[in-house]
Order: structure tokens, then sequence, then C-alpha cells
């Protein structure tokens, strides 16, 4: 593996590479993209940049986990070939000769949802995923669905501005009980672990609901959170939405309230404050219309991907 802090360390740039994202504090979730990436029998590259535009909070920024030596080696035991480690300098740099210009806007959707707690977050992430990709030129760039509404701005709204790249959407990865893996669960305490895993049993309640359906109504999925909460867990949000659109997942005629039409990808989002540390889950539904309907809650670590931490 090489690490590289500037792209000028490299000479055959135009080569072919699946590409992953991150602000590092690696965890097996990171290494499942490392191992999606393989299947593309392409260089792996990987970047690690904590990125202040995206944290709305400098609290936030600060505490963010950051070990960049135990990270080195995880990238390197993954296979990881090639960690891309820039500065702020070199990141923010003056571009086209423009002062400031993070011109790019995630627009209405960027204030919904994960947006609308976390102002400017997703502005933040659109303008150094953007810069990241201007620098690295990937033929794939691998996005965790943990981060669905990240997922969808950065897929859709990049799209025509990197034609050649490929948007990848990898399963979540989980702890034994279902917590879904972030850097920032190691700003939990154990009892917070555990109590952060109502979000997990919540949204698996919801999965198995007899009569699951791209439009319950807002109650039951607050009522399915309630009865699970734990102590010291603030909900934020608990949400239906379109996978495709992040708009509602139904529409009804206004007259009659006849359904016209229904979401065929959804997502059940759920965000909480736990520890005063905020943490994100949600769940992939696809519908195939009547009564089949399959989800996907990802997948709990597995042994190739347990790395000791
Ligand atoms: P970070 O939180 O480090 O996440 C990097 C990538 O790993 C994201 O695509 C995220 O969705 C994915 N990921 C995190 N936890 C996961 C889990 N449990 N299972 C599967 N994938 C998981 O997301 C960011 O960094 C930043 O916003 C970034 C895109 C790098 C821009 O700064």
């Amino acid at each position: 593996m090489i690490i590289i802090e500037t792209i000028d360390e490299i000479d055959n740039l135009n080569e072919e590479k699946a590409f992953i994202p991150t602000m590092g504090a690696l965890h097996a979730g990171h290494i499942s993209l490392v191992n999606r990436a393989k299947e593309f029998n392409l260089p792996i590259w990987m970047s690690i940049f904590v990125n202040k535009l995206q944290f709305n909070e400098t609290n936030d920024f600060n505490t963010y986990p950051r070990d960049i030596e135990r990270d080195i080696g995880f990238a390197k035991a993954a296979g990881v070939d090639v960690l891309f480690i820039p500065s702020d300098e070199y990141v923010y740099r003056n571009r086209n000769g423009v002062e400031k210009d993070y011109a790019l806007s995630a627009g209405d959707i960027g204030k919904k949802l994960e947006g609308r707690s976390r102002l400017g977050h997703f502005d933040g992430v659109l303008n150094v995923v953007d810069r990241l990709l201007i620098d690295v030129q990937p033929r794939y760039s691998l996005l965790g669905r943990k981060d669905a509404q990240q997922f969808f701005i950065v897929s859709t709204m990049l799209k025509d501005r990197h034609n050649e790249v490929r948007f990848i959407a990898c399963p979540i990865i989980r702890e034994d009980n279902g917590l879904a893996l972030s850097s920032r669960n190691s700003l939990l305490s154990n009892k917070g672990k555990k109590a952060a895993n109502c979000l997990f049993r919540t949204l698996s309640n919801i999965a198995h609901e007899k009569d699951l359906k791209p439009f319950l109504t807002q109650s039951i999925l607050d009522e399915q959170f309630y009865s699970e909460k734990a102590k010291g867990v603030k909900l934020d949000y608990i949400a239906f939405v379109d996978a495709n659109s992040f708009e509602r997942t139904s529409k009804h005629d206004y007259r009659s309230s006849n359904l016209i039409e229904v979401a065929k990808e959804f997502y059940i989002l759920i965000a909480a404050e736990v520890e005063g540390v905020r943490l994100i889950d949600n769940m992939f539904i696809r519908y195939e219309g009547g009564e089949s309907l399959s989800f996907d809650l990802g997948v709990i670590k597995e042994e190739h991907i347990r790395i000791n931490a």
C-alpha cells in the first residue's frame, strides 16, 4: 500500500480505480466497502479526510475520533492499494482561481431530515466529495447505505459533474446486537451502546410488522420507537421516504384518497441522540407490489471483516 498526500505523487492517474472516501476511525463498515471494491478487480483507493465543512458544530468536529496510525494498519490489512491522506490546505486549495468556490449546494433535499438538524452538512459533504472525485478520477465510488441521504444526494447531484463515475451503495454493517457500526460509537459508554441498540430494534420490529407497507402511518412508526425506547435516547426523527427521490412514499388522489402511486424502493430512516452523540440508522425496503415486500437491515459483522478494535 502506498500513502500519498497529494495527487502529484501518482504517475499513472489515468489508471481505472475504485474509490472509497472516508473520514477515518476505520471500522468493519468501512472495511466492507473495501471488500466490495475488490469485486471490480481494480486498484482500490481510500481517502481519509475529516472534512470540517460538513460539521455544523465545532465541538463535534473537535471530538470526532482520529487515529491515523491505526487506520493505516487497517487499510493495509484490508487490501487498500493507495491511501490518500490530504491536508486541509490541499483539499481546500484555491481552484479555478476562485477564492472560495465551495459553490455546490444540496438544495432543498439538503435541508430536510439529517440536513434539518445539521444545517449545511450536506453542502459540506457535496463539496468535499466533488473535490476528491476531481482529484482521484475513479471509475467506481463506493458509499455505505448507513448514510442513506448522503448516498442519495452524492449519487444524484454529482452524477452529471462526474459522468464517468459509478456510485455503488453498500449494505449496513452491524454489531452482533444490531447496532450499526459508526466511528461515533467509540464516543459512547457501554451503557450508551446498549441503549443505542433500540434504533435497530425499532427498525427490526417495523420490518417484521405483518402489515408492513410503503405507507405505514407516522403514528405506527412513532409507536414502534416508543415501545422500544431506552432511557437517555432522544428521538430526532423516524420517517418513510422513497429511496429514489427522498420524497413521500405514496401519492394519493386528493379527492378520492385512492392510492395512485407507491414507491418501489424506500427507506425507514431513524435518527436519535445518545449521550450527546448523534446516531442514524435505516432499513432499505423493496416493494414488488401486492403483498410482496423484502427488506434489508444490513449484515451483522462477519468474521472476514472483523477487525480487532
Ligand atoms: P465516514 O463516516 O467515514 O464514512 C465513510 C463511508 O463508510 C460512507 O460511505 C459511509 O456510509 C460508510 N459507512 C459508515 N458506517 C457504515 C456501516 N456501518 N456499514 C456500511 N457502510 C458504512 O461518510 C463520510 O465518512 C463522509 O461524509 C464522506 C463521504 C467521507 C465525505 O466527507
